[in-house]
């Protein structure tokens, strides 16, 4: 037994200086730790050996075995660093970066249109008082925009100008900015609104809208199309159309609401071409139109508030939201996914 162990060391010393890559290792591996080695043979002798050697043969063996076990461990260890060092088919290491997120990249695309137009960004308030919210915008104290059911009223009063609220729409940056710079104007302005309401897939208590709006001697409402049409179709598609319905807004006169033709569906083209759409859109609902915005030119008396002679000018104005905007672009139905913060879905808009 002394004379076995003394040689099977003397074969694993001169075994492991000739190591030379890593198959010679794993053969190293199997002829000293593997079931039918020579130190599993000396193992299986401990059996018939008297009691007393029993245990310290026992105790031998094993620190022999573990130091050839941390031998070739650690010269496995050495292959691997060495080998991965080298190895340029290894994969890279990935780092997620952040991304700007759906709802900042359409508004700024959008606001980049109307900056491509001469229009100038100015960003209001988000808090606002009564004034600028509803009554310098012609919005009379008994319109039901103005019930606390549909406004964020703050428990701050201001000086002579009503109550602070979260405004409602983006159309008192209108107000702010009439006050402070003469006409000629045309500014673009985006920021959130909120609302009161009750969150669905279509509704949430805070929005994005972008306003914007004109004001100069000669304007009129063909400008206000020509502006708008370049617009839905430098964002949507170069064959875009739209289609203005009359409406009512307090701060416009006229007034009315844009839609632009659907980009999903192309119904509008179809039925040109007398290519009916089969299936039913799911979103215009298969009516080829999508609104988009509200619009109209300045009412006088918005001007007045603002100190502007409105015998001598004039202007436009529209308002638009850009969660519904970007709902529409990328197909998406539900107002609420904005908000939610998965990165499955807002990786989706990386760009
Ligand atoms: N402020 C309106 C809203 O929140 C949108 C709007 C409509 C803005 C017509 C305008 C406009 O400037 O002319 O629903």
């Amino acid at each position: 037994m002394e004379q076995k162990l003394k040689d099977l060391k003397e074969e694993f010393q001169k075994d492991f200086a000739k190591i030379a890559n890593q198959q010679d290792l794993e053969v190293m591996e199997v002829k000293y730790l593997g079931r039918k080695s020579l130190l599993a043979q000396l193992f299986s002798q401990i059996p018939a050996l008297e009691q007393k050697e029993r245990s310290v043969w026992g105790h031998r063996l094993n620190y022999f075995k573990e130091e050839v076990s941390s031998l070739l461990r650690e010269k496995r260890q050495s292959y691997s660093t060495v080998e991965e060092a080298w190895d340029l088919t290894f994969p890279g290491n990935f780092y997620d970066t952040g991304s700007t997120h759906v709802i900042s990249s359409v508004n700024e695309k959008i606001c980049s249109i109307f900056e491509n137009l001469g229009f100038m960004v100015i960003e209001g308030d988000e808090v606002e008082d009564e004034w600028h919210n509803f009554e310098a915008l012609n919005i009379p104290l008994e319109h039901p925009s103005r019930d606390a059911f549909d406004t964020f009223y703050l428990d701050i009063p201001s000086k002579n100008k009503g109550k602070y609220l979260l405004r409602s729409h983006t159309s008192p940056s209108q107000i702010r900015v009439m006050q402070k710079i003469k006409p000629p104007l045309a500014v673009i302005s985006p920021g959130r609104v909120y609302r009161p309401d009750e969150v669905d897939a279509t509704h949430s208590f805070m929005f994005h809208q972008i306003e914007g709006f004109v004001i100069d001697k000669e304007i009129s409402f063909s400008a206000l199309k020509g502006v708008l049409l370049y617009f839905a179709q430098e964002f949507f598609s170069q064959d875009a159309k739209l289609r203005f319905r009359p409406h009512f807004f307090p701060f416009t006169e006229p007034s009315a609401e844009a839609d632009v033709s659907c980009i999903i569906c192309q119904t509008q083209e179809r039925n040109k071409r007398n290519k009916p759409n089969k299936r039913k859109c799911s979103v215009c609902k298969g009516k080829g139109w999508l609104e988009i915005l509200g619009c109209g030119m300045i009412h006088p008396k918005v001007l007045e508030a603002c100190g502007i002679d409105f015998k001598k000018y004039r202007g436009f104005a529209f308002g638009m939201g850009v969660d519904r905007i970007a709902m529409l672009k990328y197909g998406i139905n539900d107002i609420r996914l904005f908000y939610e913060n998965d990165i499955r879905f807002l990786e989706q808009f990386k760009v």
